[in-house]
């Protein structure tokens, strides 16, 4: 049972007023909101050890990389990874899309396939639409059914030897749909393919296993995990990593550089060109450790009872239409009301200090399928309460009222 006042007490932010309202912040799948001792480790590292990594011999130098390095452990740990050497740092799950999606260019031939689904956001589409105009390989995508869930029989017999990436997130950023990764990874290898999962979504609600899953990538990002913006994660394995090029060159990356050939640092430096994002880092860990604190198992139950409370609360309000219907969710409930557009509820909805997304949520070939401009999109945090989710649909029937 989590103590939830006390882990609300951990938020600075939570306890603001927008609009002269308290704010309810349900726009977690967007952005995390920052416990203090997040923010307090962002400030130590300025204030006590700010220095460049792998760099220097001077005290701070090692410091900072040591704590640097402690972090990548850290976050190997947490997914499971069975080398540290496999965790990059990136800028955040788009950067470590880009990558795998640039190296793929050397490896694909005109006429192989790249799969993806329909359920993705735009940084796990465009990067392959990309890739294959680079190379004349061919884009597939696995359709959905209503319920916003992937059509899995379809997705089989998108498979075949000509397969060289299957690309899919683990949760669905528009829907909330968790997909069944574990079996498309396992079918994706039984015709020789690699799997990218995109875990943008997934990370802030579950822990993922990668040796277990037994993905080739797996893309994060640390600002929806209570980490800083600018800080995100690709793990990849080992032997993936070594066989794909590097995606920038520059300093740090390199171990020989002469003008006639430069050679290539060994994993993870080969991907980590230039000064990285460093408090960014350490401080992931941090985010890291404070939601091991709070424990996944007891975020998810909470989580889940969040999900249900609200998806009973709004299915009252006449003329809704919520889409992802599928079984399997996160708390993330994507909705409209009949006859009125998503942004013109969440700006009224906004006024009454309730942050939501509108919008079509950079997934607008699902937009497509339901034929709709976008959705209004609550994402819920274990921060969050039954009592704002009860505000939430108050204000949304305000705004029904206001704008009927
Ligand atoms: N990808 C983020 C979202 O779904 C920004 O809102």
């Amino acid at each position: 049972m989590l103590d939830i006042q006390k882990i609300r007490a951990d938020f600075p932010i939570l306890s603001q007023t927008v609009n002269g309202k308290p704010l309810v912040y349900f726009d977690n799948g967007a952005t995390s909101q920052k416990p203090q001792v997040v923010i307090d480790a962002e400030i130590k590292y300025y204030n006590e050890i700010n220095a460049n990594i792998h760099r220097g011999v001077h005290t701070l130098s090692q410091l900072a990389t040591d704590a640097y390095e402690v972090a990548r452990g850290k976050v190997k740990d947490h997914i499971n990874a069975k080398f540290a050497h496999e965790v990059l740092f990136t800028s955040g799950t788009t950067h470590g899309i880009n990558l795998v999606a640039n190296g793929f260019a050397s490896i694909l031939k005109p006429g192989d396939e790249v799969v993806v689904s329909s359920l993705e956001h735009h940084s796990n589409i465009v990067p392959w639409q990309m890739l294959c105009e680079k190379t004349g390989a061919v884009l597939k995508v696995i359709p959905i059914n209503d319920n916003g869930e992937l059509i899995i029989a379809e997705f089989d017999k998108l498979l075949s030897d000509k397969t060289k990436i299957v690309t899919v997130n683990h949760i669905s950023n528009a829907l909330g749909i968790i997909n069944p990764i574990k079996y498309m990874i396992d079918k994706a290898h039984s015709v020789g393919a690699a799997v990218l999962i995109d875990g943008a979504q997934a990370v802030p609600h579950l822990k993922p296993d990668v040796q277990e899953l037994d993905c080739d990538f797996y893309a994060f990002s640390g600002h929806k995990m209570c980490g800083p913006t600018g800080t995100g994660i690709l793990y990849g394995k080992e032997e993936w990593l070594n066989k794909l090029p590097p995606y920038q060159g520059g300093g740090e990356m390199i171990k020989e550089v002469t003008f006639e050939k430069t050679t290539y640092a060994d994993l993870p430096h080969k991907f980590e060109a230039g000064t990285p994002n460093i408090a960014g880092g350490i401080v992931l860990g941090t985010a890291i450790d404070y939601l091991n604190s709070v424990g996944f198992e007891n975020i998810q139950a909470y989580e889940h009872e969040l999900l249900e409370h609200a998806t009973k609360r709004l299915s009252e309000i006449e003329g809704i239409r919520i889409y992802g219907t599928g079984e399997n969710k996160a708390s993330v409930v994507s909705f409209n009301i009949d006859g009125i557009h998503p942004y013109d509820v969440g700006s009224i909805i906004d006024k009454l200090g309730i942050a939501v997304r509108t919008g079509h949520h950079c997934a607008q070939p699902i937009m497509n399928f339901f034929c709709i401009p976008g959705t209004i999109r609550a994402s819920f945090s274990f921060y969050n309460t039954k009592e704002e989710i009860d505000a939430m649909v108050d204000a949304v029937k305000k705004a029904q009222t206001m704008l009927s």
